[in-house]
């Protein structure tokens, strides 16, 4: 049965940065459905042909050399856009009509709210509104963006909204770091290889740290940017998410509720911070020349850097530290996640692994640089006893030799053939705010830690690398050659 794919949002940016460049390029690769249509609903007068054209001039952009006009002719056949409003329940009915005269017969559906987060909640009400959520005759689902809420509270409002027009199993919450090959490696890494899990614990490691650090500034989302700083932008969904893979025990079975129930528990297990721990275990910084861009308020307190230090409460992991840090207007653009084991208990040898700095450390880089190193000891030949740091190096294009996919299009295609694995549930967004509330509440009301600036182009700020040292501990700052 052909699918239907429903984009609320259609003349916005993420639609044809991502979206339909995604879709174009599953279907070059022949992963869509037969008779794929896609539908493009938003308040802009476009006709049919008039929207087909501006997404083939920025899909020619964003997808480059791979793009064939041609094959492009043949997908944009099945592409056809409905004007309407979100606000008016008359729309819905349009929308409703139009559906039925494209789709032969019944048909599943997925709509997707690419549209700014203050329109969610209409239009799920909307859609079940207009009989649009049924699913009685084939599957409906609905696709949500991120930001999911403010806080916990308007996200447990959200869920409630959702919930009434859709069953959490229909409901498929996207951030998109899990749709990166690299993230789904970590699984793998873990769960796939025998030699990793019995060194995975609070006896063979020391800490850990994930690092997603920016080289752009806000640009031109100061608007957006200035109410949300980096803790919901980026804490509350990609840091945390990278936080769980790492951290999970082993699913039961590769299916979304055994994954998703895995990573919840390690939210639970989070050590709540009270005022006093967000003085000590976290930072906050803001660059300079953050308070001029366009869009930010005057004497804005925003943070464009954090970091954090927390402590998953179980078995596994208790006593080792995970130390999480995000910025913009950084060193360079990378994602790492640093898993550092301990020294060796006994120094045998003069030199070596006299600190945790030479103690073997994995890390997997999740972009740009695409791979897995492996940090240890060996002995520099004809030096006498001299050691130094190598590595064991595993990357992604020299060994499949052909460059790893975006993000959006996985995603896009696991929601088309319903698999949820990699889409966040009700519960667990709002146990990722319990974690980031307090801490954003503390820095608003307490006003400890003190907002610290930085200057662009390193790692944040010089108080965070003294914050490590003070622990004993440094941040592994590197950033990473591309081959
Ligand atoms: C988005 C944030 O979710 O992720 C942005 O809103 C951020 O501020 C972006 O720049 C980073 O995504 P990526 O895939 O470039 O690391």
């Amino acid at each position: 049965m052909p699918a239907t794919f429903v984009i609320f949002g259609a003349s916005g940016d993420l639609t044809s940065r991502k979206l339909i460049p995604a879709l174009y390029s599953l279907y070059q690769k022949k992963r869509l459905r037969e008779g794929l249509r896609v539908v493009g609903f938003s308040r802009s007068p476009f006709s049919h042909e008039r929207w087909r054209q501006e997404l083939a001039a920025t899909t020619a952009r964003f997808v480059g050399e791979e793009f064939d006009r041609a094959l492009w002719g043949e997908f944009a056949q099945n592409v056809y856009y409905q004007p309407g409003d979100i606000g008016e329940a008359g729309s819905f009915d349009d929308l409703r009509k139009f559906l039925s005269q494209v789709e032969s017969g019944p048909a599943p559906r997925v709509y997707y709210l690419a549209t700014a987060p203050k329109f969610y909640e209409p239009a799920v009400e909307q859609l079940a509104r207009a009989g649009l959520t049924d699913e009685r005759q084939a599957p409906r689902r609905v696709v949500v963006e991120k930001p999911f809420g403010y806080d916990l509270v308007s996200a447990r409002r959200l869920n409630q909204a959702i919930h009434h027009a859709f069953d959490e199993q229909q409901v498929y919450r996207i951030d998109h770091y899990l749709g990166k090959e690299t993230v789904q490696n970590l699984f793998v890494l873990r769960f796939a290889n025998a030699i990793f899990d019995p060194i995975w614990n609070r006896n063979y490691i020391d800490h850990v740290q994930i690092t997603v650090a920016e080289e752009v500034g806000v640009g031109k989302r100061a608007g957006y940017y200035d109410s949300a700083g980096v803790m919901r932008d980026m804490f509350q969904n990609h840091l945390l998410q990278l936080l769980m893979i790492t951290a999970m025990e082993p699913p039961v079975r590769w299916a979304a509720d055994s994954i998703r129930n895995e990573k919840v528990k390690v939210l639970h297990a989070l050590r709540a911070l009270s005022p006093a721990d967000v003085a000590t275990d976290t930072l906050r910084g803001q660059y300079e020349g953050y308070a001029q861009a366009e869009g930010v308020a005057p004497g804005s307190h925003t943070a464009t850097f954090a970091a954090a230090r927390l402590q998953v409460d179980n078995w596994r992991w208790q006593g080792v530290p995970f130390y999480l840090r995000s910025g913009k207007e950084m060193s360079c653009r990378t994602t790492q996640i640093v898993i550092q084991f301990r020294e060796p208990p006994h120094k045998l040898f003069n030199g070596a692994a006299r600190n945790l700095c030479e103690a073997n450390r994995l890390v997997v880089q999740v972009q740009p640089a695409e791979g897995i190193q492996l940090h240890f000891q060996t002995k520099v030949p004809d030096a006498g006893m001299k050691l130094r740091e190598t590595d064991l190096s595993f990357n992604y294009r020299s060994e499949y030799g052909r460059p790893v996919p975006g993000a959006y299009e996985r995603l896009l295609l696991d929601a088309l053939e319903g698999d949820a694995s990699l889409f966040a549930r009700a519960d667990e967004v709002e146990a990722a705010w319990k974690v980031c509330d307090p801490i954003i509440a503390a820095w608003q009301e307490g006003k400890t830690p003190p907002l610290l600036r930085y200057e662009p182009g390193n790692w944040g700020p010089e108080a965070s690398a003294a914050w490590m040292r003070s622990q004993g501990r440094e941040w592994f700052d590197s950033c990473p050659v591309l081959s």
